[in-house]
């Protein structure tokens, strides 16, 4: 009986006070048996008996019930702290990210526009040499015509190398006045830190009657487009050349990194270049058969703006669909 006893007290587990239970009060179990051992007593000896037993029964039921409250709420305790909800560890298991940065830079850049209410346009991505070099007075002699530069079909078709064409599209099917904006891929041949052979712009084209587009409206449309990206920066404009545009400008804002103090990104000039820009060139509008009108026309990489608002200094790290790089963002 003092070994049951013992037993008992030792239990760790329910289970373990269950097979004791099972051996002291189960079919066969010691102090079961002892009942039994009543049949061959008599009299005094048999009540005696009897009683001993039962006083054992209930000693050990009662010392029974105790470590089984006492095992079971050990137990819930175990339980609950284990299935303990951590709210914190169920936010850093679902990654969550603003999307592909170049998708995110492009579609803050669409807002910007259609909200001021430009058109958003869209063109094919092999073009012909009208379109993407001649009507945006790009000769035949002009170096971006060179192999080195362009992807070239056989039929004298190639890869678009700017979304200017979609310029070209919109006022072959249009009137003026025209606001548009037209995003998406382009095509040269470069490979480096800064340039992949497939990339990203945003063109833009306001066209009017007469000579209502003047360059003080780009100046002022892209000063305040820039500011929307970047925030709190400076913004110049600096004079430039581009065979469809006349006057150009190139613009810059002051550098992200170094707040135009000088650094690694910007050379040490504390200017970043954004954006090509100009008032659209009369050689344009004849392509095109527009008389009396005036307009302008900006265009930049999605990609550039993309690194320089999400800090990436690989271009190449956008393309490389690594989930880890994603996830930063
Ligand atoms: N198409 C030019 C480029 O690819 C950008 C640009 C667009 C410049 C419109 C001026 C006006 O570099």
């Amino acid at each position: 009986m003092n070994t049951l006893i013992q037993e008992l007290q030792n239990a760790q587990t329910s289970q373990e006070l269950e097979a004791i239970r099972l051996k002291a009060l189960g079919k066969k179990g010691i102090i079961t048996q002892k009942f039994s051992e009543l049949k061959s007593l008599e009299g005094q000896d048999k009540k005696n008996f009897a009683q001993e037993i039962n006083e054992v029964k209930q000693k050990f039921e009662s010392l029974y019930y105790l470590k089984k409250t006492e095992l079971q709420t050990r137990e819930l305790e175990n339980s609950l702290q284990k299935e303990k909800i951590d709210v914190s560890l169920f936010q850093s298991q679902n990654h969550r990210s603003f999307g592909h940065p170049i998708n995110y830079t492009k579609d803050r850049i669409i807002d910007y526009f259609m909200h001021l209410g430009y058109e958003l346009c869209i063109g094919p991505l092999v073009e012909d040499d009208f379109h993407n070099f001649s009507a945006l007075n790009l000769p035949e002699y002009h170096p971006a015509r060179d192999m080195q530069d362009t992807f070239y079909f056989k039929d004298s078709m190639l890869l678009r190398t700017h979304t200017s064409p979609v310029q070209i599209r919109t006022m072959q099917t249009q009137t003026p006045p025209i606001k548009m904006i037209c995003p998406g891929p382009t095509f040269r041949r470069d490979y480096d830190l800064t340039h992949t052979p497939m990339f990203h712009q945003v063109e833009g084209l306001v066209v009017d009657n007469g000579n209502k587009a003047s360059f003080a409206n780009l100046k002022y449309t892209l000063e305040d487009f820039l500011k929307h990206i970047f925030g709190d920066v400076k913004v110049r404009f600096r004079s430039s050349f581009f065979p469809f545009t006349e006057p150009s400008a190139e613009a810059d804002i002051s550098c992200v990194f170094c707040k135009g103090k000088g650094c690694r990104v910007c050379s040490d000039t504390g200017w970043l270049e954004v954006l090509g820009c100009g008032v659209v060139d009369e050689y344009v509008f004849e392509a095109v058969g527009y008389q009396n009108v005036s307009g302008y026309a900006f265009g930049m990489g999605i990609e550039r703006l993309a690194m320089l608002t999400c800090g990436v200094n690989d271009l190449r790290s956008f393309f490389e669909t690594d989930l880890r790089v994603l996830e930063q963002f």
